[in-house]
């Protein structure tokens, strides 16, 4: 069998918007491999809380962008609700979204292809992608979703205040100068408000087949 082109597929999407779920769900099925951009701006915001450094400070961030060491992104530091707010902050310099972006579109640039997802995956990493899906909810669901997940791993979380930091961040996210969070012209956009994981998985599916990258009928293996 000759071997199967390359697959980019790039999921981007606000904070809770399932953008993460579905990417990893795609890989798995698909046998790519995956990245979640996002952990690369956690690390760099970590790496810097954790120097005791200004995350608002651009030569120190983008320092810690270039010295960014892709062992750290396994780091269980990076889910933590100080590194998001870190992460959007040291997000919106040009210089370290420059600095990070080698090595993104080294990993998408894989044998294989890959899933990526994050907020720009399609717009400025990935601009050639297959398949590019744009995720969205509101702002009160997704800040129901992060509140259920803080309160799953054991933090204490009061809803109303992770509703105001989600729009903090879909503000500062949208808003920025630099490759801010919009869907490509060439999404596709899937509202995930009313639907859970299993059925954004399925509405991909769709998107799919109907480009002929994945047998119509009950899952199986793709054909691409
Ligand atoms: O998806 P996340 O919550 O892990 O992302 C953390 C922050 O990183 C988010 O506020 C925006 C930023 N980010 C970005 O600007 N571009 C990406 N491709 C991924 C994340």
């Amino acid at each position: 069998m000759p071997p199967k082109p390359p697959l980019v597929i790039t999921v981007d999407g606000p904070a809770a918007s399932g953008k993460g779920t579905l990417a990893r769900t795609l890989a798995a099925e698909l046998g790519l491999p995956h990245l979640d951009t996002g952990r690369i701006y956690r690390g760099v915001g970590v790496a810097l809380l954790a120097a005791g450094q200004d995350p608002s400070d651009p030569a120190a961030a983008e320092a810690a962008a270039l010295a960014l060491d892709p062992a750290a992104l396994g780091d269980p530091a990076l889910a933590s609700e100080a590194a998001a707010r870190a992460a959007s902050v040291v997000a919106a310099m040009p210089r370290v979204r420059a600095a990070l972006l080698a090595f993104q579109r080294r990993f998408a640039a894989g044998p294989r292809g890959a899933v990526l997802d994050g907020r720009d995956t399609g717009t400025v990493i990935c601009p050639e992608a297959k398949v590019k899906l744009f995720l969205t909810a509101t702002a009160e669901e997704r800040a129901r979703r992060r509140h259920d997940e803080l309160r799953g791993r054991g933090e204490a979380s009061i809803y109303a205040d992770v509703l105001v930091e989600i729009i903090a961040r879909d503000r500062r996210d949208r808003t920025r100068a630099v490759a801010p969070l919009e869907p490509a012209s060439d999404a596709v956009v899937i509202d995930t408000t009313r639907l859970d994981a299993a059925a954004v998985f399925e509405a991909a599916l769709v998107v799919l087949r109907a480009r002929g990258l994945y047998p119509a009928g009950p899952r199986g293996s793709p054909v691409a």
